[in-house]
């Protein structure tokens, strides 16, 4: 076991765990990070996605050791006081969700989406979003969902 000294949301947070340990299991299993999903725990669906330094990384993918020096934000970190980002509340007013187990995933993944290029078109978006995975197929909610939060909530 190593003890590492992880930022989770803007808060230090010290865990043991071996190094090779993927970040998933340390958010949910040592950080009770339970917000991030797991779902293939091989890089293929993004029900784990995460933010490192504002970037959208698959955490099952990535060890603890390896993300040890980075910001991490989980679905956990979005929100500011009780409110939420301009994409969560898309996600809500398209109803962009039915069991909701890729939803932390989408959000982030779309969050990382619009700090790179905050106009994307249809086409960028559903290149993007294309890389998760929703089992129940509300890809044109959440696609709607994305176009809304880029457009400043006036889909
Ligand atoms: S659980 Fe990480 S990509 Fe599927
Ligand atoms: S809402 Fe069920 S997997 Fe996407």
């Amino acid at each position: 076991m190593t003890e590492f000294v992880l930022q989770v949301n803007g808060a230090s947070m010290r865990v043991e765990a071996p190094a090779e340990e993927s970040l998933l299991s340390v958010l949910r299993y040592r950080l009770n990070l339970t917000g991030t999903k797991y779902g293939c725990g091989e890089g293929e669906c993004g029900a784990c996605t995460v933010l490192l330094n504002g970037k959208a990384y698959r955490s099952c993918r990535v060890s603890v050791a390896a993300a040890a020096n980075a910001g991490i934000t989980t679905i956990e970190g979005l929100e500011r006081h009780g409110v939420l980002t301009p994409v969560q509340q898309a996600f809500v007013d398209e109803g962009a969700m039915q069991c909701g187990y890729c939803t932390s995933g989408m959000i982030v993944e779309a969050t990382a989406l619009l700090e790179e290029n905050p106009q994307p078109t249809e086409e960028q978006i559903v290149a993007r979003m294309n890389g998760n995975v929703c089992r129940c197929g509300t890809y044109p909610r959440i696609v709607a969902a994305v176009r809304r939060a880029a457009e400043g909530g006036r889909a």
